[in-house]
């Protein structure tokens, strides 16, 4: 049997189908071509500037920069106010070395509150008092509980450091305690509720970024630049434990927390804002709260996430800014990017090719 010389027109015709002209503008795959710098170290700046157009994780870690840049160039036309950007971060990452870049940013005022959870109080408070030491995710949990070891990922925390933690709270604590019990007592004497104190877990976490007076901590910056620390799931952890215990210790008394007065503020804060940006690391509580406070404004213009978590499962911490613009926590407009990275390599990254570039890039057109 003979052997056909052309290819079957079907075949052909799937294969080589001709293509549509490409839309002008359309940017061409490019990466980082050392040999563009060769002579002189790459700053991360430059690094993150030219993975713009890599592709995958590395275009959005890019993205990312340039949305905080955009975010910190802004100056309202009227008024000349800045952005109230939202920082917000899992407890694990004050655990972790991005402690050291979450304090920077703090300590230089570039953002204007932040949302974390307990740990990522308490952590902060604890590494002032005893280190958190490098270990592994290998290293068996029943070795460690017999030696005292708690495990956070691949960081060891000794039982101890939480030891030192009550020995430093508790006393505080007493003292909050009769800051309100004095307080009560002059409302009732003068009959203005006013007078009443009211902690809240902002006006806790200011209070112990007061008391612990030590430029390593980023309650302690916060406190020092009234950048207010919102802490809703203030009582899950070490922190909790503490408050637990301390009612036996002070009963009848007890320590009242208001968390209605911590949403009306968070909320005032994005209602008030002329432009509104969100940095969240991580998912969670942390990622819901900012997201809703800025639904009181109908949506943030600018929001940049970082975190692992995938969208299939309809969690909140997997959902992509698109399902935020759904609900009216991001704008329609808004520039959004979700990195798909682990905060602590991907983090430190967007940092140096925005807040801490020497300087600032040109602004956008828009904002000049
Ligand atoms: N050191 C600690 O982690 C610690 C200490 C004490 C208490 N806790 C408590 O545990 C509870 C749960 O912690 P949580 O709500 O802070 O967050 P979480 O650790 O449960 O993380 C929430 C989600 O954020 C994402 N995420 C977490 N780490 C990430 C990373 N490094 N990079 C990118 N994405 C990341 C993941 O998708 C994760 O599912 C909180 O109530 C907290 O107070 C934690």
């Amino acid at each position: 049997m003979s052997q056909s010389t052309a290819a079957p027109t079907s075949a052909t015709a799937s294969v080589l189908q001709a293509s549509e002209p490409i839309p002008e503008g359309t940017h061409e795959v490019s990466g980082v071509d050392f040999d563009k710098f060769q002579g002189h170290d790459i700053t991360v700046a430059e690094l993150v500037e030219n993975m713009t157009h890599m592709g995958f994780q590395g275009s959005a870690v890019a993205e990312a920069a340039r949305i905080i840049n955009d975010m910190r160039a802004f100056r309202d036309p009227e008024t000349g106010a800045k952005t109230t950007i939202f920082l917000g971060y899992t407890s694990n990452l004050i655990s972790s070395g991005l402690r050291d870049t979450l304090r920077y940013l703090v300590k230089h005022n570039h953002v204007s509150a932040i949302v974390t959870t307990a740990g990522g109080v308490e952590e902060d408070l604890i590494k002032c008092l005893a280190p958190t030491y490098m270990g592994s995710f290998a290293t068996p949990g029943a070795g460690l509980r017999a030696k005292g070891l708690n495990r956070i990922g691949n960081l060891l925390v000794p039982n101890n450091n939480y030891c030192a933690f009550e020995d430093w709270l508790i006393p505080i604590l007493d003292r909050m305690l009769e800051e309100q019990e004095a307080a009560k007592r002059k409302a009732q004497e003068t009959g203005d509720e006013e007078d009443e104190l009211h902690w809240t877990p902002s006006l806790i976490t200011e209070r112990l970024g007061r008391e612990i007076d030590n430029e390593d901590s980023v309650l302690y910056w916060a406190a020092k630049n009234k950048i207010p620390i919102f802490c809703p799931a203030l009582t899950d952890g070490s922190l909790g434990d503490m408050l637990y215990f301390h009612t036996f210790k002070t009963s009848p008394q007890r320590l009242r927390v208001d968390i209605v007065d911590d949403v009306r503020r968070i909320n005032t804060m994005a209602v008030r804002a002329a432009r509104a940006g969100m940095i969240i690391l991580g998912g969670g509580v942390v990622k819901h709260h900012i997201a809703n406070a800025c639904l009181m404004r109908n949506g943030a213009e600018h929001a940049v996430y970082v975190n692992t978590a995938q969208e299939f499962d309809g969690s909140d911490a997997g959902a992509r800014p698109d399902e935020a613009v759904s609900w009216g926590k991001i704008k329609s407009d808004a520039n959004a990017v979700k990195v798909y990275a682990e905060a602590t390599v991907a983090f430190p990254l967007i940092v140096a090719a925005s807040f801490a570039r020497a300087t600032p890039p040109a602004p956008p057109a828009s904002t000049q």
